[in-house]
């Protein structure tokens, strides 16, 4: 190269005009993000067994916030604050805890598109539905006739419909039957849930299917859209794994539902309504109190009802992933105890389907041939294969856990083409758009169970790991140990550009509808009704108003009524007393949130702003005065 060319190429790549290769780049460089820039992605990891989503940024691992979902969270006061109680509602009373598995990123086209994340819970069934202009959650709906929720929530490609699917069969309907009686009474249920308009998520039906175990999802798009596919294991039907039962067969099942069908059934009054009660928990965007309708029956389709609703694909040794390719014309199963990865085809389901290559039936489910189905089986992949994304680029990237790695391969051709290791035991991996019809790509990030000597020691328990690769190269290179909060089950990520002009600076005073909202500190006062006093108090740099009360006695019931007046992003306050047993609240700009408490003894009670908010900050407090009764 003359020098002169050499300095105008050294000139151009300093000027940010042109990038180097990227292998050029070490892995530090990738996922630094200069101070002033932001990360190119938003990633949402569930927090598993903390009940939550926790966001980050992308590639530089930073975590940015929590949201609280399915838990209770004293940080800001979720599910503490009067108007956040009512979204941890369920027909099993209120329930402060969740376990949390897949978030799934609302869709327009097959395309993830930023209105909406949302999560499953798979102890007590859930899903909720997270705005993401406020990233927080505004809805939860339970699922009744179910044990476990873990296929969900998986969307349809206009988010139509989320998944949910009983993990484990339990009694349908619920009763007290010997367990050994488990073949009997046991069932399934494929539910899907109305998840296009805020406020109105429901469930629009469910598919009554036999007592196996279902565990994941994913939808159709392009050729195979109007169709879902969940796995199913333990169609062995046994009641206790001490005799591995559950894996004695060759081959369970990937159930194909065509939700189409299931649609055309319903409307011809091919179903059955059934009695159940269960919790739908809404916050409104105006009052932002949230409130429970008890909804009180279920529209139930029965297979044999509805010819057509579901098939079943055999597929080898207890399926555990299912994923669809980004041109929806391939299924891939992930047999976590076979030694390859299946793959089906769409097409070829369709033709079986048409010339009837049945192998039996249950229930009036028709079991496709293997052979009538099967694009083909990627052989010797790995150990324990489970979940696949996709790079857009005619890749899949499936995760194998016993193995710990990811094997990379050609999912047309079933030629694997690269392995890369993962630390260790790994679960769900994910690639930004990698379940969607357009993958974007450029990252890998596997989810860990076991981090083993990787991270200083915290005692018996250690951090889990998300280890985040790129991909955009020939080769993947490794950049990242990302330590996670909970346990991340599976994550999704969007391109930082689509949602930070959506995200919701402040809530505006103006259009705040909450009966309690104190405007102004002109406004603000205390009420008493009775036993119950409620007060309207302000908040605003650097002081509460009211801030001296008195008047309350025991046995009384007070409520603060806190509204921030400030009109400035980012600045929030907080408010928490003295020996009140409930949790501090954080109120954004413009939002109301109500503390209740039941003072137990006289006395004068501090009360203060627990969020940095100025340099009075610390001067931010009040006194609550308690009369004996
Ligand atoms: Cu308000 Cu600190």
């Amino acid at each position: 190269m003359k020098p002169r060319f050499k300095l105008a190429l050294f000139s151009a790549v300093a000027a940010g005009l042109v990038s180097l290769p990227s292998q050029a780049q070490s892995p530090a460089e990738k996922v630094y993000v200069p101070h002033g820039k932001y990360d190119e992605f938003y990633a949402f990891l569930s927090g598993g067994f903390d009940g939550q989503v926790n966001v980050y940024g992308l590639p530089s691992g930073r975590h940015l916030k929590t949201i609280p979902v399915f838990s209770a969270y004293p940080m800001n006061g979720y599910g503490y604050s009067e108007e956040t109680k009512a979204m941890l509602n369920t027909s099993h009373g209120w329930i402060p805890w969740g376990d949390s598995h897949h978030p799934e990123l609302s869709q327009t086209n097959g395309v993830p598109d930023g209105r909406w994340l949302f999560i499953n819970e798979n102890n007590t069934p859930r899903v909720a539905r997270i705005d993401l202009k406020t990233f927080e959650t505004t809805e939860i709906v339970e699922i009744p006739f179910s044990g476990g929720n873990h296929a969900s929530t998986f969307i349809t490609p206009n988010s139509e419909y989320i998944t949910a699917a009983t993990r484990f069969s339990v009694p349908i309907p619920q009763k007290d039957v010997p367990i050994a009686e488990y073949k009997k009474y046991f069932k399934g249920t494929l539910t899907f849930v109305r998840a296009d308009k805020p406020g109105k998520m429901d469930i629009a039906f469910q598919i009554l299917v036999p007592g196996y175990d279902y565990d994941l999802a994913h939808c159709g798009k392009g050729p195979s859209y109007g169709w879902c596919f969940f796995t199913s294991y333990n169609t062995e039907q046994a009641h206790t794994l001490l005799e591995i039962n559950a894996s004695m067969k060759d081959k369970d099942y990937i159930a194909a539902v065509n939700w189409k069908r299931a649609e055309e059934c319903i409307a011809q009054g091919k179903y059955k309504e059934v009695k159940t009660k269960y919790a739908h928990n809404y916050r409104p965007e105006d009052t932002r109190i949230a409130r429970t309708e008890w909804k009180t029956s279920v529209k139930w389709i029965i297979p044999k009802e509805c010819p057509g609703v579901v098939y079943y694909l055999p597929t080898p040794k207890s399926p555990h992933g299912v994923d669809v390719s980004p041109d929806g014309k391939y299924i891939i199963g992930g047999g976590k105890l076979a030694t390859v990865i299946p793959i089906h085809s769409f097409d070829k389901m369709i033709n079986a389907i048409k010339n009837k290559q049945f192998a039996g039936e249950v229930e009036g489910i028709p079991i496709l041939k293997y052979e009538a189905v099967n694009h083909c089986e990627v052989p010797n992949p790995c150990l324990g294969p489970l979940h696949t994304e996709f790079d857009g680029k005619g890749r899949a990237y499936t995760s194998c856990f016993i193995s710990s790695d990811v094997v990379i391969y050609d999912y047309k051709k079933c030629k694997v083409l690269d392995r890369v290791p993962t630390y260790y035991s790994v679960g769900h991996l994910m690639i930004p758009g990698g379940d969607s019809a357009k993958p974007w790509g450029k990252y890998l990030l596997p989810m860990n169970k076991i981090t083993k000597d990787i991270f200083l020691p915290t005692g018996p328990e250690l951090p889990h790991a998300a280890q985040l690769y790129d991909i955009s190269g020939s080769k993947p290179q490794f950049l990242l140990d990302m330590t996670e909060l909970g346990e991340p089950h599976y994550a999704q990520a969007i391109p930082a550009k689509i949602l930070m002009n959506k995200s919701l600076k402040i809530f505006e005073l103006d259009k705040n509808k909450h009966p309690y909202a104190t405007k102004s500190e002109e406004e603000a006062k205390v009420v008493r009704k009775g036993n119950e006093v409620h007060v309207y108090m302000t908040a605003i740099r650097s002081h509460f108003v009211p801030d001296n009360i008195e008047g309350i006695r025991v046995g009384d019931t007070v409520y603060f009524h806190v509204t921030n007046i400030e009109q400035d992003w980012d600045i929030p306050h907080g408010f928490a007393v003295l020996g009140a047993n409930t949790s501090n609240l954080l109120i954004m700009p413009g939002e109301t949130l109500t503390l209740k408490w039941k003072p137990e003894k006289p006395g004068v009670f501090p009360f203060y702003c627990t969020d940095f908010c100025s340099a009075l900050h610390q001067e931010m407090q009040g006194y609550v005065r308690v009369s004996p009764a």
